[in-house]
């Protein structure tokens, strides 16, 4: 089955239906007490009410982590955020991601093909900062839900002529059920009747308050088109990287999340897979999801071959046996018996459960957890 309903939630949290209903609204969901919820207002509505809930699935999918190696404090070194870019329809999202790529390519790649691998890494001042290809909300959440936390930083694009839309509200609904930090990217800004005060304004009724009025949101007024504001944008992920001192341990065996994966014509089997603890290197075996394999050969965003790759590195890699899905856990293992062993009980696992990949939890789970 699929989630809670609205009444069934209310329900759990010992509250009023209406009160749910009421608070779904602000959140910018408009629901009916028969409605099913999906995971992100389920968790949001929750932990407005002080209740922790944690999405369980019923797939092997968590226990993962068990084959990671433990990192002492002091193994952990800094590590370049990862950076998703939401926002409403048209309000710019490709157009700055599309910006930032160019103003960042060097020298060496101008004329160059870009690989298209989900992901892409920029640099300014001599840091690093990993894009995430905007996935789509839907996608978002069930990587999530899946376990798969895969962003640092989500960057709000609301274009200054058009004002916060509902897709502007459900981001920001994503972003705050993720504990992800937020910045708001005022777009657009060239346009004559861009009025990038009037979204601050808006934007404090989703208690996002810009520091200039007593909140601690950053805003910054950009042009994705014109190329505005960019440098400063950039400078400001850097400022929140600092702050939460994202940090990996590069010294072990890879672990990471699938983000695209496809059957190449010439390659085989191919996956975009971002780096996010330890260091891949070609000829390691692994896991990805229910797929094993064995890494023949590894790519970066700018079509250069590595022989390794650390944490927050988006790489493409062949060498799979078959193709994971997006959002599919990602685990380096030291020999092949053991990549194929364990890719294999996860595929009888993933079989006997009905619920298989999709990120979707049992009221029954819930219940627990609440
Ligand atoms: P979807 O992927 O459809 O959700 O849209 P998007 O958010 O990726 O928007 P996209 O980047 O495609 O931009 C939509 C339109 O707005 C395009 O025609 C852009 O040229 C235009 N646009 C984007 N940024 C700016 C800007 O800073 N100024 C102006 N004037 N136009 C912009
Ligand atoms: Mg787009």
């Amino acid at each position: 089955r699929g989630t809670m309903t609205v009444g069934e939630l209310a329900k759990a949290l010992h509250k009023d239906a209406s009160e749910v209903i009421k608070k779904l609204l602000f959140l910018g969901v408009m629901a009916t007490i028969n409605q099913e919820l999906d995971l992100d207002a389920i968790q949001l509505l929750a932990s407005d009410y002080g209740v922790e809930v944690e999405l369980k699935i019923p797939v092997e999918e968590d226990k993962f982590e068990q084959f990671e190696e433990k990192d002492e404090e002091e193994d952990l070194l800094e590590r370049p955020p990862v950076v998703t870019i939401m926002g409403h329809v048209d309000h710019g999202k490709t157009t700055l991601l599309d910006a930032i790529r160019k103003t960042n390519v060097t020298e060496g790649e101008a004329g160059g093909i870009t690989q298209h691998i989900g992901a892409y890494q920029a640099e300014t001042n001599g840091k690093k900062i990993t894009f995430l290809d905007t996935p789509g909300h839907e996608a978002f959440t069930s990587m999530r839900a899946r376990g798969a936390q895969v962003t640092d930083i989500t960057i709000i694009v609301v274009a200054a002529d058009d004002g916060v839309m509902p897709q502007t509200i459900e981001a920001i609904a994503h972003a705050k059920a993720a504990k992800v930090p937020i910045i708001v990217a005022v777009n657009k800004i060239d346009k004559p009747e861009a009025n990038p005060d009037r979204i601050k304004q808006e934007l404090t009724e989703y208690e996002l308050v810009p520091e200039e009025w007593g909140g601690d949101t950053i805003f910054c007024n950009i042009s994705a088109k014109q190329r505005m504001g960019l440098d400063n944008l950039l400078d400001m992920i850097l400022l929140v990287a600092e702050v939460q001192e994202f940090k990996a341990n590069p010294n072990k065996r890879a672990r990471g999340t699938v983000i695209e994966a496809e059957l190449d014509k010439g390659k085989g089997p191919v996956a975009r897979v971002l780096i996010q603890h330890g260091t891949l290197k070609v000829g390691d075996s692994f896991v990805a999801g229910v797929c094993f394999g064995r890494v023949r050969a590894m790519v970066n965003d700018k079509g250069k071959r590595l022989k390794e790759a650390g944490p927050s590195t988006p790489v493409e890699i062949t060498g799979l046996t078959e193709v994971p899905q997006a959002g599919d856990p990602f685990l380096a293992f030291e020999d092949e018996r053991k990549a194929r062993a364990i890719a294999e009980k996860r595929a009888v696992t993933l079989r006997q459960s009905e619920m298989g990949a999709n990120a979707r939890v049992t009221l029954d789970e819930l219940y627990k957890q609440i």
